[in-house]
């Protein structure tokens, strides 16, 4: 779902961009957060929870939980709620542990 005739934004929010999760092309528009393009595609799971290996989603919605952190263009744990989609951006959930401190080793 997108808004059309946002009461406060007006039309500045039809600026079309293609974002990629998993290797997938999304629509999205621009000044969107990363999960709420994802949510308006349908995509609810956004990671795996590192202790008990359950399904992460968007929660607090404003960069405060890590809910929603996801590897994008190549970063791992980025707050998908508080980074703007850009055209071309590469979106992978985080499913595991970064490999912290493995380079070089
Ligand atoms: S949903 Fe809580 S930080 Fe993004």
């Amino acid at each position: 779902m997108h808004i059309e005739d946002h009461p406060v934004f007006g039309n500045k929010l039809h600026e079309q961009v293609t974002i990629y999760f998993e290797g997938q092309p999304l629509k999205a528009y621009k000044h969107q957060s990363i999960a709420a393009a994802l949510m308006a595609n349908n995509v609810t799971k956004l990671g795996v929870s590192r202790k008990n290996v359950q399904a992460r989603g968007l929660f607090c919605s404003r960069g405060r939980c890590y809910s929603c952190y996801m590897t994008v263009n190549g970063e791992d744990h980025v707050q998908s709620c508080m980074m703007r989609v850009e055209e071309g951006m590469e979106i992978f959930p985080n499913n595991e542990d970064p490999q912290i401190g493995s380079e070089g080793e």
